[in-house]
């Protein structure tokens, strides 16, 4: 069978591209430590305003500059909706929800996970900068998705 050499050309390229994909996903995964938050721990939704740390939402002080904010996402609000921490903190969020799908990301940073009903979600980040960083639900979640929001002030 003959095959063009431009064809020939675009087809080792589109190799190459796929080589390529597969190496960088293996060097994240293996190298970097890129990897998919996974659930922190089970919890059952229908008690999850009893079970601790839920049954206390907000933000604990950890020391040395760490902090924990623990966050039920709830059709259509999270709660708390507003954490204030120092210039330099590192903040884990405990996030958990009692009704539907929810999601967290926070803007400016890396942190991203969704909000399962039934697991306990973590994902952390550093504020080496003063400002108000959003958070909002990425998963539709029904008619009040929109104004499911959040910030973490830092000062
Ligand atoms: Cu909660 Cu969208």
């Amino acid at each position: 069978m003959r095959i063009e050499a431009y064809e020939r050309i675009f087809m080792i390229l589109a190799g190459l591209m796929l080589v390529l994909g597969i190496v960088g996903i293996g060097i994240g995964a293996l190298v970097a430590g890129v990897h998919v938050p996974s659930p922190a721990g089970r919890i059952d939704p229908r008690t999850l305003s009893t079970t601790p740390p839920f049954d206390q939402p907000g933000l604990r002080d950890l020391g040395g500059g760490k902090y924990e904010a623990v966050v039920i996402a709830r059709a259509w609000q999270f709660q708390p909706n507003e954490i204030q921490v120092p210039v330099g903190a590192t903040v884990t969020f405990t996030l958990a929800s009692p009704d539907v799908i929810h999601g967290f990301v926070l803007t400016g940073t890396n942190a991203n996970v969704m909000v399962i009903p039934g697991q306990i979600s973590q994902v952390t980040a550093r504020f080496d900068q003063p400002g108000e960083y959003l958070w909002v639900c990425h998963e539709y979640c029904g008619f009040g998705h929109h104004q499911m929001y959040g910030k973490v002030v830092v000062r």
